[in-house]
């Protein structure tokens, strides 16, 4: 697995409410700024982990974080075989992550100079997400991940709102399936433009119409064109769907089971019907699948021109 040790980005450490550097030692991670509070009460570790939050400006609180020993608030199918079983019942192999992904790494290792590895930051990288397992098999790049909660595949607690990362510290940044969960994604992606080097390369999936998932954790859902233009600073290389209508019709007809009958079961069995109608999503033109997508995706590289207003109407890639 190409998940490097953090030590090895010790250096690169920046204290998430100050942005001062931080002193490791053996048992305890301080801020070095006398004047921020972070230096007479240290990080916490959890679980051989820092916890390098700003508790006063998150949605994660330090009580919490001490009494589950960084656990995750929600439940999730943490073991491998039952994520995987899963994932074949609930998704088709996810073709088009897998070519995004690959696109990615490709650009990555014509970039980087060839005396270095590339460092891919995750973010929200509890669980490998769906077509992006090249990332974490591929022996020439160093990948570091960071999540709100703690899992063995995790080197750092952190909110992606204040990334405790050096300026242009990383070549690349994947987030799959997170920017719906933070209260302020325009926050996260210019965190994003922060940690990433000049020319970095960013990796994002967002869904746009699907229900309520993560339980409190989940505030907005972007269109291909919302999403581009949450990524106005950035150059676009390649942007499009994820998945397209027919997920989201199985995803509906399970919610709408979910809710007649009252039952999560009762929409399960309904979804597990239905599955098939996700499989004609990759006979469906694109142009119109994009205005009723399920999710959606934008490969970009960092740039320091912003995307005018008018062009983000310049760029629907719809079908009306
Ligand atoms: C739907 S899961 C996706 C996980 C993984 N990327 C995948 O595709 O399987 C959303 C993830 O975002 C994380 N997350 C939520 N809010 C976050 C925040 N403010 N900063 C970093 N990660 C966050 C959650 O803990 C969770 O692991
Ligand atoms: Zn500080």
């Amino acid at each position: 697995m190409g998940l490097i040790d953090l030590k090895s980005c010790y250096e690169n450490l920046i204290c998430p409410r100050c942005s001062c550097s931080l002193h490791v030692e053996q048992s305890a991670i301080r801020c070095t700024s006398e004047t921020c509070p972070q230096a007479a009460n240290p990080f916490p570790i959890v679980q051989g982990v820092p916890a390098l939050i700003d508790f006063d400006d998150s949605v994660v609180s330090l009580e919490n974080v001490l009494s589950t020993s960084g656990s995750s608030l929600i439940r999730r199918a943490t073991h491998p075989r039952l994520r995987r079983l899963l994932r074949v019942i609930n998704s088709p192999r996810n073709r088009r992550s897998e070519a995004n992904t690959a696109q990615m790494l490709e650009l990555l290792r014509q970039q980087t100079s060839t005396s270095a590895k590339p460092l891919v930051l995750v973010i929200g990288g509890g669980t490998i997400g769906s077509g992006v397992e090249e990332l974490y098999a591929a022996d020439d790049i160093n990948t570091l991940a960071l999540d709100i909660y703690w899992s063995p595949i995790v080197q750092f607690l952190a909110d992606g709102q204040r990334i405790p990362l050096a300026d242009e510290s990383v070549d690349g940044v994947l987030i799959q399936a997170v920017l719906e969960h933070v209260l302020e994604p325009q926050t996260v992606v210019q965190e994003i433009h922060r940690v990433l080097r000049t020319a970095g390369i960013v990796y994002s999936e967002t869904p746009f119409l699907q229900q309520v998932h993560e339980g409190a954790y989940d505030f907005t859902r972007f269109s291909d064109s919302g999403h581009r233009y949450l990524f106005r600073d950035f150059e676009l290389i390649n942007s499009g769907t994820i998945a397209g209508p027919g997920t989201q019709l199985v995803w509906s007809i399970e919610h709408f089971t979910r809710s007649l009958f009252r039952s999560r079961t009762a929409g399960f069995i309904a979804r597990l019907s239905m599955f098939w109608l996700a499989r004609l999503d990759r006979f469906l033109d694109p142009e119109f699948s994009i205005d009723g997508a399920s999710g959606v995706y934008f490969l970009g590289r960092k740039s320091n021109s912003r995307m005018s207003k008018r062009a983000a109407i310049e760029y629907y890639q719809g079908a009306q």
